[in-house]
């Protein structure tokens, strides 16, 4: 394992020891839930249940999980055959897939570092970059994804997702009969907490104070960033997980998700395309 990090990242820093705590108490996105199934196409629906990788061809591609420790995504990456790379900065994040792979019998490469600095990799080293639920946790959005263009191979994809940052702003504000955004859509800054803690995390009973520094990246921050970065942006889609028709509590979190989406997620393809035939 080798570490990219070079000055230090007073936010990456942080969210790196929460990440620690959270992996160490097995909390969500830290351990690799359920089960998948064995055929090629099963995993794929897993891993993937959008299709947003839909055409894109695994068996020997370079994969990079950017961030993508805790779970079984590298893990069926290279299950499908691809040459996978994982890339976090949280070492027990990166050791829960080391031991994954080696159950599951599979090869992955494990690099620890902070996403705002992927040095370590070469110009156009891999044909696929997965990026979940992580542009969160960073300040400088545009400079992450400068790098994500440029380690992509020319017709490479991108897959983001991360926060809403319209919801992101709203949640834990419900007051009076109403949500208010915690900071204007325009401020780039943090969005604070609201619980007394800081933020407490849940996992059925199981509850954990973790207060994670987190970013609303905006839309025109990401798509005007992946495109300085060289890529086109091909898709962006706004989603909830659950049933909308599930009763909720009226100014709960979850009741904000079923009026406004929880994620976005947006896919690049790094130029130039190859030619169609
Ligand atoms: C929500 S988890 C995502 C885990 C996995 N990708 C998934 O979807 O299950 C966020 C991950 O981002 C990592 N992370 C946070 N800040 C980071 C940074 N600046 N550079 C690299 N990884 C970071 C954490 O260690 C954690 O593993």
């Amino acid at each position: 394992m080798r570490s990219t990090q070079r000055s230090v990242d007073e936010v990456a820093e942080h969210n790196k020891a929460m990440w620690e705590r959270l992996a160490k108490a097995a909390m969500n996105y830290t351990r690799p839930f359920g089960r998948p199934p064995r055929t090629r196409a099963g995993m794929r629906r897993f891993m993937d249940p959008r299709g947003r990788l839909k055409g894109v061809r695994l068996a020997g591609a370079h994969v990079l999980g950017l961030a993508a420790g805790g779970g079984w995504d590298p893990v069926i990456f290279a299950k499908l055959g691809a040459q996978t790379t994982v890339f976090d900065i949280s070492p027990t994040q990166l050791k829960t897939v080391k031991d994954l792979a080696a159950r599951q019998r599979v090869k992955i490469r494990l690099v620890r570092g902070n996403m705002k600095d992927l040095s370590v990799f070469k110009d156009a080293s891999f044909d696929v970059v997965w990026h979940c639920h992580s542009l969160v946790f960073v300040d400088d959005a545009v400079r992450v994804l400068r790098e994500v263009g440029r380690v992509l191979a020319p017709g490479g994809t991108y897959l983001l997702s991360t926060m809403h940052p319209t919801t992101l702003r709203l949640y834990g504000s419900y007051k009076h009969g109403g949500w208010s955004p915690k900071i204007s859509y325009f401020e780039d800054k943090p969005v604070p907490y609201t619980d007394e803690w800081g933020m407490t995390w849940t996992l059925g009973k199981k509850k954990l104070v973790a207060p994670t520094i987190e970013f609303g990246h905006r839309f025109e921050t990401i798509v005007n960033g992946m495109a300085a970065a060289g890529m086109v942006v091909d898709g962006i889609w706004e989603f909830s997980p659950g049933d909308d028709d599930e009763e909720t509590e009226p100014g709960s979190d979850a009741h904000l998700d079923t009026l406004f989406p929880a994620f976005i997620e947006v896919r690049g393809r790094k130029l130039p395309l190859p030619a169609r035939r």
